[in-house]
């Protein structure tokens, strides 16, 4: 079964004696003898359905409901009498969260939960790297295994719609073609550990004003295009185990007790074999939750469980006949197929995989991600790298320098093991040459006209000064459950960095946040800008790595800056945050660049972008046709030469443009990426596979993807808005898939 692809040696059917040599075993040249006594579903040998369905079988209406609702913040209950042990989840996408009280937020105040801080998703994002979204899910896999977690509360895939959103810093953008490559890697890593992952937050969940209540309002063909391929996604190619549903309502209804979204979409359309649970709070009545799809009732704040939604009330339902015993044993069997999914009956000899908490290996992932999802957004004159030979001293300003992001920010927290500011990674890296003098310049408890003049006298006596700007996870900045006001920086940032410009031209500024801000004041004066995001406990290093060029930067940035906020288009068009409980996405498609391009608005940074220490030239653009069934439509292929003299890294992206859609079209959609890396003065070929779906928009008419007979651009470039390369394709007949 596609479900539990990658668990096929758990699942060979065996009965035929008393006890016989397992199958497996035998060619393996090793007799290992089955007890067949044992009931079908302690026998890890034995197909999931067959091992869920004989535990169903024995299970009491009470037991079934202890299945299906929280006995904790984060766990269901054990069920002694089945040998079912209890079940925990956790928080979240960026790591272990710390342990929680049984029954509180509080912490649990324990010494063992201490784990490895991973860079925020959208700092995974800007590496436009499958290959590390995979390691990074392995890197949650292995802790959470060790940690005894089975279901994981990540990865969030929620789109960025406004650049205002307080989570935007866990989701991974504005793209959903973006969104989903990384997303169904960081799945693949994770679950291969034996550990479910959660893709959250299902669906449309796109700022936190109003986030329990919110009804979000658009066009199907919208829904389609932009919120869902990535948790589509999840789910038909990340064969994902488990989906939280959101807080907010679609079309009027919470959206985990949805309808249309769970039962209609995710378990009808995609078949969905796994389990829903709500967010935290998400549930909101009985009979809906039950009867439209979910599966798994988690963090409601009634003072006892067994006054949950899902609990007493539900089982009551039950008793009367007014809720069927199927719809019971349906959330039933997702539960334990995601139970056995993750080995939770299963001994220990038959799976080894004890996990691994705090090693070398994952703080190393941890830095290899925070390094290559920095994004270089100017280097006038080639400031940067700073060349630690030539210069003596560098002002180090900003309270970003010295702030730890790790354990805020609301459910993505985690209590890092450890973790390297900006300036402790200056002043290792900066060594013995290169004096490093630190001043705050702006700080969170109020900035002083004291506190700039120090700065600006600091960055007078330096060779050159580095501002640690941006933002943090305090009240309205990147925070869950509240959004930015606007994109300016807190604190009298600006003021200070004109200031310390003026003083010392030699100025670049590092950008410690989860979005884009508005640089106005002084994104002309300033010669270095480097996007760094909350880069993980290993940050201070990756950035000294990036800023002394022991690391050329190549990621690129998964949203769009605006210039001003009144240019992105929710903004523009009046809609966020809504009115009157109500908010219609009526940008429609035009999410993001697919909004400045097709309204020719100039943004700050595009999509796409990010600069490098080296330069790429493009050549030699080739369409290949498949020649077969199976075959993409069309290969892609480009020569890429490092022209510059360091080695480096480049994401070449494909964007495809239709000439006379019968419906409108944005201006261009990202459709393949490739990202290759090459030593200086080399020359490399990319290969970007595009499928039919690469040409396809959905018909809200036909409910379904249509890819029409027309003429389509292909367009190559090293950003949204630097196409190198245009390519033509024709499609020579209309087709249409579901
Ligand atoms: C968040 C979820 C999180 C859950 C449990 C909710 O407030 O929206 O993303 O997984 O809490 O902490």
């Amino acid at each position: 079964m596609r479900f539990f692809r990658g668990f096929g040696l758990l699942t060979t059917t065996f009965i035929s004696a008393l006890t016989s040599v397992a199958p497996g075993a035998r060619a393996a040249g090793k007799p290992v003898y089955v007890d067949i006594t044992q009931p079908v579903y302690k026998n890890a040998d034995q197909p999931i359905d067959a091992r869920v369905d004989d535990l169903l079988a024995r299970m009491t209406l009470d037991e079934k409901i202890a299945l299906v609702h929280g006995d904790s913040k984060f766990s269901t209950a054990a069920i002694p009498r089945l040998g079912i042990p209890q079940r925990w989840l956790s928080d979240g996408p960026h790591g272990v969260r710390e342990q929680v009280s049984h029954d509180s937020w509080d912490a649990a105040g324990h010494t063992d939960d201490f784990a490895t801080w991973m860079p925020v998703l959208l700092n995974l994002a800007a590496t436009w790297d499958p290959d590390l979204a995979h390691g990074y899910g392995q890197v949650i896999g292995e802790e959470a295994r060790k940690r005894g977690k089975q279901i994981m509360l990540g990865p969030s895939v929620n789109i960025q719609r406004t650049p205002l959103c307080g989570r935007n810093f866990e989701y991974m953008g504005e793209d959903p073609f973006l969104t989903s490559r990384l997303a169904v890697q960081y799945i693949r890593g994770e679950q291969s550990q034996g550990v479910s992952s959660c893709v959250k937050h299902f669906a449309a969940n796109n700022q936190e004003t109003e986030r329990n209540t919110i009804s979000v309002e658009m066009d199907e063909r919208t829904l389609r295009e932009i919120y869902l391929p990535a948790f589509k996604a999840a789910v038909q190619e990340g064969d994902v185990w488990s989906v939280m549903g959101a807080y907010n309502q679609f079309r009027g209804q919470h959206c985990c007790e949805n309808e249309y979204l769970l039962n209609g979409i995710l378990k009808g359309e995609w078949g969905f074999h796994g389990l829903v649970v709500s967010d935290w709070n998400g549930t909101h009545d009985t009979r809906e939750a039950a009867m439209n799809g979910l599966d798994l009732e988690m963090g409601t704040n009634h003072r006892t469980y067994e006054n949950y939604f899902l609990a007493k009330p539900f089982e009551e339902l039950i008793r009367k006949g007014e809720i069927p015993m199927s719809v019971l044993d349906d959330k039933v069997r997702r539960n334990l197929r995601v139970m056995f999914a993750t080995h939770m009956f299963d001994d220990p000899s038959k799976w080894e995989n004890g996990g691994a908490l705090n090693t070398k290996e994952h703080q190393a992932e941890a830095k290899k991600i925070a390094e290559e999802g920095m994004v270089l957004l100017k280097n006038d004159g080639d400031f940067l790298p700073l060349q630690a030979g030539k210069i003596r001293s560098v002002a180090v300003i900003g309270e970003n320098a010295v702030r730890k992001f790790g354990h805020s920010g609301g459910s993505a927290a985690i209590k890092a093991l450890y973790e390297v500011t900006a300036l402790e990674g200056m002043v290792q890296r900066a060594g013995s040459d290169v004096d490093i003098n630190y001043s705050v310049g702006y700080a969170r408890k109020g900035t002083s006209d004291e506190m700039i003049a120090r700065a600006v006298k600091s960055a007078e006596q330096s060779d050159v000064a580095i501002v640690f700007a941006g933002l943090s996870h305090d009240r309205f900045h990147d925070e869950e459950g509240t959004d930015r006001k606007d994109l300016r920086l807190p604190y009298r940032q600006d003021e200070l960095i004109e200031r310390v410009v003026k003083a010392n031209p030699r100025t670049a500024i590092v950008l410690i946040d989860g979005g884009a801000v508005e640089m106005d004041p002084w994104v002309d004066q300033v010669r270095g800008i480097v996007q760094a995001w909350y880069p993980g406990m290993e940050g201070g290093n990756a950035i000294a790595g990036v800023l002394f060029g022991d690391v050329n930067p190549s990621g690129k940035l998964p949203f769009t800056f605006p210039r001003r906020l009144a240019d992105s288009p929710a903004h523009a068009l009046g809609a966020y945050p809504g009115k009157n409980g109500v908010e219609h996405y009526s940008e429609g498609l035009l999410v993001g660049y697919r909004w400045f391009d097709t309204k020719k608005i100039e943004p700050l940074f595009p999509f796409g972008y990010g600069i490098s220490y080296t330069t790429f030239g493009y050549a030699n653009l080739k369409l290949v046709a498949g020649s077969g069934p199976g075959d993409p439509v069309v290969t892609v292929k480009c020569d890429v030469t490092n022209t510059g003299k360091r080695d480096g890294r480049e994401v070449v992206q494909v964007y495809v443009r239709q000439g006379h859609p019968s419906l409108p079209r944005p201006d261009k959609e990202l459709k393949g990426f490739a990202k290759i890396s090459l030593k200086a003065g080399e020359k490399g070929t990319v290969s970007i596979p595009l499928d039919r779906g690469a040409f396809a928009f959905y018909d809200p008419d036909r409910k379904g993807w249509v890819a029409e007979k027309d003429q389509f651009e292909i367009l190559v470039g090293s950003s949204s808005r630097d196409i190198r390369l245009d390519g033509q394709w024709k499609l020579a007949q209309t087709t249409f898939e579901k």
